[in-house]
């Protein structure tokens, strides 16, 4: 059983968390489903699917769906089910994102791309989608389709207008938001408001689990753009400030260049110019600390995280409830 938990987390810190340990059992069954038992008939393709659930990960999204089960009844084959689908999702966009950020790396190991070729990450990619899918339909529930399919379509959305606003600096913080709310928080949303509709909730419930995963998502967001500022590659398992260097504006930039004065200037300029040099980045990456973008975007995290916090009033069973602001506390520390 601690074998599974050092699996599935990166660090001692993470083995100390105590909802890994809740759902440490449906975390095994949900690994052995991932590694084990997707139908692949094609030798190179089961060596790259493998490579790829081989890598672990965090496997927020299907610990959301099991502690929202549990927090509201209890968990079925069809959470199982719900879990894995949305795991597989998760896990095919990060392998197309992968292909559209010419990244070399994820988790600390090389991409699909990298080690392979795009053509094979986009085959795989779709046939992780297609798996997912398949799932979906086994469920055999018309209203989780319906949301699912609308999660993809706004991962595609978010993906592609974040495309559209490289290097644009008057991105409004709207549009930042929207786009993180499309690219990431509908997937966790969806996680936890189909958990609880599995467990026949109340139509103000179910809209509170998905309030809960979804402000939990925009915040995992805003950490996930602030520590591409603020770690190393070892740590980061992935290269430092890849998103600005590609054009990608997020939350520490853009509270930089709020900032109306001379270096918030300078920035613009940086960024707009496309850093026509190497030194050009790095200036631009110290503007944004010395501007403070890192520490008001681990705030503005923090404030979705407590509105999370505030939506957990779905939760039927109260000795869940820590667990889930467990959760919600260890997205800052990811
Ligand atoms: C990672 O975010 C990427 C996503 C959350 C979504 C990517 C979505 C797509 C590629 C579209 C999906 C396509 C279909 C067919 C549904 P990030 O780039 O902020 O994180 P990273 O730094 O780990 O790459
Ligand atoms: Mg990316």
């Amino acid at each position: 059983m601690q074998q599974v938990i050092e699996k599935l987390a990166k660090n001692k810190k993470e083995i100390d968390l105590a909802f890994l340990n809740l759902i440490n059992d449906e975390l095994k069954i949900l690994e052995e489903s991932l590694t084990e038992k997707l139908p692949v008939r094609s030798k190179l393709l089961s060596e790259v699917v493998r490579y790829i659930f081989k890598a672990g990960g965090k496997r927020i999204r299907p610990a959301l769906c099991f502690l929202t089960a549990k927090a509201t009844g209890q968990v079925s084959k069809r959470h199982f089910i719900l879990a894995e689908l949305t795991e597989l999702i998760h896990t095919a966009s990060l392998v197309h994102d992968d292909i559209i950020d010419s990244a070399p790396l994820r988790r600390g190991r090389e991409t699909i791309n990298d080690l392979w070729n795009d053509k094979i990450s986009v085959i795989t990619g779709d046939f992780l989608f297609a798996q997912a899918s398949v799932r979906l339909g086994e469920l055999e529930n018309s209203e989780i389709v319906k949301i699912y399919a609308n999660v993809l379509s706004d991962l595609c959305d978010g993906e592609i207008e974040q495309y559209s606003l490289k290097y644009d600096t008057n991105i409004s913080w709207d549009q930042y938001i929207t786009k993180s709310t499309t690219k990431t928080a509908s997937l966790f949303a969806a996680a936890c408001k189909s958990s609880s509709l599995l467990n026949d909730q109340s139509e103000e419930d179910i809209k509170l689990a998905n309030d809960f995963g979804n402000f939990l998502g925009i915040a995992f967001q805003i950490v996930d753009d602030t520590l591409d500022f603020t770690s190393t590659k070892n740590e980061l398992g992935k290269e430092v400030g890849a998103d600005l260097k590609q054009g990608i504006i997020t939350a520490p930039t853009l509270f930089a260049l709020d900032e109306k004065n001379e270096k918030s200037q300078e920035l613009r300029k940086l960024i707009e110019s496309r850093f026509n040099n190497p030194e050009d980045f790095t200036k631009a990456i110290n503007l944004v600390n010395e501007l403070n973008g890192c520490k008001k975007a681990l705030d503005l995290a923090k404030s979705y995280l407590e509105k999370a916090k505030n939506s957990l009033t779905f939760v039927k069973n109260l000795n869940i409830k820590p667990y889930l602001i467990e959760v919600a506390d260890c997205i800052l520390k990811k």
